[in-house]
């Protein structure tokens, strides 16, 4: 009934998002994190399931409702990100829209760090699986549409374009992520679709209309059609 009315392009397509920071652990109290408020990519997984799909949407530490219709599977770090995808697959469609942490504390100490003579703690960083390179690279059960997406405070499509051929994916939502951009913990985006063949740079919107207007490419790039 919800839908009633409303074109169902991604009926019987399963879809796989994921949205938000990651928090990488230091201590029992602590974390890595970043500025990531996980509305695009929840806005996303709402309109695919407007959308008639069936969406998973994985999810890191976020302070907005959980999207109606849709499936949320909640998780810290990068690496429990990555073993969430992976169990959500296989899809039709996977969104990467998470800002994933590139790095994470080598050792997580398992009691909280104390201030003390030794003066501040040292971190030793190593690098996160590419949730979005695993998933577009696999050799079996790779969906057919891998999405992922670049944000960059310069040098957008550059960036974008490069990103597309290192991860492999289909399409890379690019997005200018600048302070000034007011794009970070803000309501609106202005985004540039950037695939092998083109470049399309999109005016303006709310995060509710380009997640609506997204969706409509991917499931016209699907093959879906209007019921
Ligand atoms: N991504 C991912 N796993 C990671 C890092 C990134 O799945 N460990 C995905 C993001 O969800 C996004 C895309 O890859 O869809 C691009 O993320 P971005 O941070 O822009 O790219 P990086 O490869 O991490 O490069 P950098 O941060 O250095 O620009
Ligand atoms: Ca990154």
């Amino acid at each position: 009934a919800l839908n009633r009315d409303r074109p169902q392009p991604l009926k019987g397509r399963r879809v796989l998002v994921t949205s938000g920071p990651t928090h990488e652990p230091i201590d029992p109290v602590r974390v890595l994190a970043n500025r990531s408020s996980g509305r695009q990519g929840h806005a996303l997984a709402a309109a695919a399931a407007a959308a008639g799909a069936e969406v998973t949407l994985v999810s890191g530490p976020v302070s907005i409702p959980d999207p109606a219709g849709v499936r949320v599977v909640k998780v810290e770090s990068a690496r429990e990100m990555q073993a969430a995808v992976d169990a959500a697959l296989p899809a039709d469609l996977a969104i990467f829209a998470a800002a994933v942490a590139d790095w994470r504390v080598e050792a997580d100490s398992a009691q909280k760090i104390k201030k003390g003579a030794g003066g501040p703690p040292t971190l030793t960083l190593v690098e996160n699986p590419d949730i979005l390179a695993g998933v577009a690279r696999r050799a079996e059960g790779r969906p057919p549409l891998v999405v992922g997406f670049a944000a960059e405070t310069e040098n957008v499509i550059e960036h974008a374009r490069s990103k597309l051929a290192r991860k492999g994916c289909d399409l890379i939502v690019a997005n200018d992520v600048s302070p000034d951009s007011g794009v970070m913990g803000g309501d609106r985006n202005t985004v540039a679709l950037v695939s092998a063949e083109e470049v399309e740079r999109w005016d303006a919107m709310s995060k509710q209309a380009v997640a609506e207007a997204l969706v409509a490419r991917f499931a016209a790039l699907l093959g879906g059609t209007s019921a």
